[in-house]
């Protein structure tokens, strides 16, 4: 019975999601943040130079950020083209995934740099397909393999931006947690979801990282992303960024 209730919330949660996502797309700063982090294909002393600095002389003289915003949209985990409009938003003249949208607010206003959490393996981007592959994900308890790697050491505070999937993180976050060690950092969860809010995302990341110092975060309606640059920012600014 408690599956079929589960199941049946799910189903309104996901029609909830397909409503398209609305506002204006927010304004663009005149400073946006810089992407760091390498594909793992790539030659493996790549990441290494990007923390030494090296890589990012080549893409900015600006000084290494002290923050990262680590976030997981599944539009950049397959076609987005394919993707239904709830997850898409236009944003800062850019098609992107919500979780994406405000990774990129939290990272410019926060003036961190912004790392995309990728998997080897695509997902499917319809919702039905979407929704059945996590759910099954998630009762294997699969660590999906990333294909994106970046060089954790040098930042104290890392915000993790996702869209909440069956009332928790995304598998790819939890393969993110399993493979980085945030010992003695600050972690904030951010979330975009349909009801849930942040879930069980502080209690997670706190049992998961307990050597990090876990904040409560906030979150965003999946609907509403499209106008929440300035509720993020007062969020950031409330927090002291
Ligand atoms: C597989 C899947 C499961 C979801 N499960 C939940 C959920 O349990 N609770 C909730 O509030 N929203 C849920 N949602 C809605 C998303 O969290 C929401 O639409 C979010 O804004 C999507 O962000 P994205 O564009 O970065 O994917 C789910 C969406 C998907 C695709």
């Amino acid at each position: 019975m408690k599956r079929i209730l589960t199941i049946i919330t799910l189903a309104a949660i996901l029609l909830t999601a397909c409503a398209s996502s609305s506002g204006n797309g927010g304004t663009k700063p005149a400073q946006t943040a810089k992407q760091v982090g390498v594909a793992k294909s790539d030659d493996a002393a790549a990441v290494a130079r990007q923390s030494s600095g090296e890589a990012q002389e080549e893409t900015s003289s600006k000084q290494q950020s002290k923050i990262l915003v680590a976030y997981f949209t599944p539009a950049e985990n397959g076609e987005l083209d394919a993707i239904t409009s709830a997850s898409k938003v236009n944003f800062w003249g850019e098609d992107m995934g919500n979780a994406q949208a405000m990774a990129n607010v939290v990272a410019a206003y926060a003036g961190a740099d912004l790392f995309s959490v990728q998997t080897v393996k695509d997902y499917p981007l319809e919702y039905n397909d979407l929704a059945d592959n996590a759910k099954a994900e998630q009762d294997a308890g699969e660590l999906p393999e990333l294909a994106t790697a970046v060089d954790i050491s040098s930042y104290d505070t890392v915000f993790i931006v996702y869209p909440i999937w069956w009332y928790t993180m995304p598998q790819p976050i939890y393969s993110f947690l399993n493979e980085y060690d945030l010992s003695g950092k600050t972690i904030i969860p951010v979330t975009t979801h349909e009801g849930s809010g942040l879930a069980d995302s502080v209690s997670k990341l706190t049992e998961l990282e307990p050597n990090a110092t876990v904040k409560d975060g906030f979150s965003v309606r999946g609907a509403d992303v499209g106008s929440s640059q300035e509720d993020i920012e007062n969020r950031l600014k409330e927090q002291g960024f």
